[in-house]
């Protein structure tokens, strides 16, 4: 299986952002990972449109926006006006889930749900088959640079279980915690995008190099 890297710029220097997506396009990024956190479905704030669309002018890269807001509803055809081609939704705290994914559907974007490391995989047996990724959280929802659940692992082998058996096409990826020791455990159950901040615009090796390494640990799984 082809694994991919999903940048996530939580972790880069903010007055470089253009230059740190150059660098992650240049390591073969085919997208970037962006963190909308809103105080309120987690406990921390972090950014929101305007950061998308001044990435939007400067890459090609497919625009990941990972909505950790309570009510993503509102705002869906604002990301996507900003120049999101990926939204992911939350399953907690959404009693809607299905009429949220198919507003993501209607707006021509690409939709992903994602569950928290408490949440159990069966919960996203129903909408699977709707969904172009899943991503589930390896840390709780909320901070970079936060320590790996390996209590995720045997969930992270479920949700493959499922999607083989469901939508062979849709992505498995995973966020929170992935470096070089823990990204060979996430593929080896069954993971194929990696998001990770920290590993990648947090590294002395620098964006290219960080991103080869990480790479090269994750093939290193049988
Ligand atoms: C956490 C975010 C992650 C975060 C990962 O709530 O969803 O995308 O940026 O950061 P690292 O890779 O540093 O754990
Ligand atoms: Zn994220």
């Amino acid at each position: 299986m082809k694994i991919k890297l999903a940048p996530s710029i939580l972790a880069a220097d903010f007055s470089r952002l253009g230059e740190h997506v150059t660098e992650a396009e240049q390591g073969g990024s085919d997208r970037i990972h962006i963190d909308v956190m809103d105080g309120h479905f987690v406990p921390n704030i972090s950014m929101g449109m305007p950061i998308i669309k001044s990435l939007r002018r400067v890459t090609g890269l497919i625009l990941e926006t990972h909505l950790m807001i309570t009510d993503p509803n509102l705002f869906l055809s604002d990301f996507a006006d900003a120049g999101s081609d990926t939204i992911i939704v939350h399953w907690e705290g959404n009693n809607n889930l299905h009429r949220t994914v198919h507003a993501v559907k209607l707006l021509n974007k690409r939709v992903g749900v994602a569950i928290n490391p408490a949440t159990p995989a069966m919960v996203l047996e129903e909408i699977l088959p709707d969904l172009d990724q899943v991503l589930i959280m390896t840390v709780d929802p909320g901070f970079g640079h936060q320590h790996f659940l390996s209590s995720t692992l045997n969930k992270i082998q479920q949700v493959r279980g499922l999607i083989e058996r469901v939508n062979p096409e849709c992505e498995l990826e995973v966020d929170g915690g992935i470096d070089a020791s823990t990204a060979p455990m996430c593929v080896h159950a069954g993971a194929n995008v990696l998001v990770a901040g920290t590993a990648i615009f947090g590294n002395d090796l620098g964006v290219v190099k960080a991103m080869e390494h990480l790479k090269e640990a994750a093939a290193s799984t049988g």
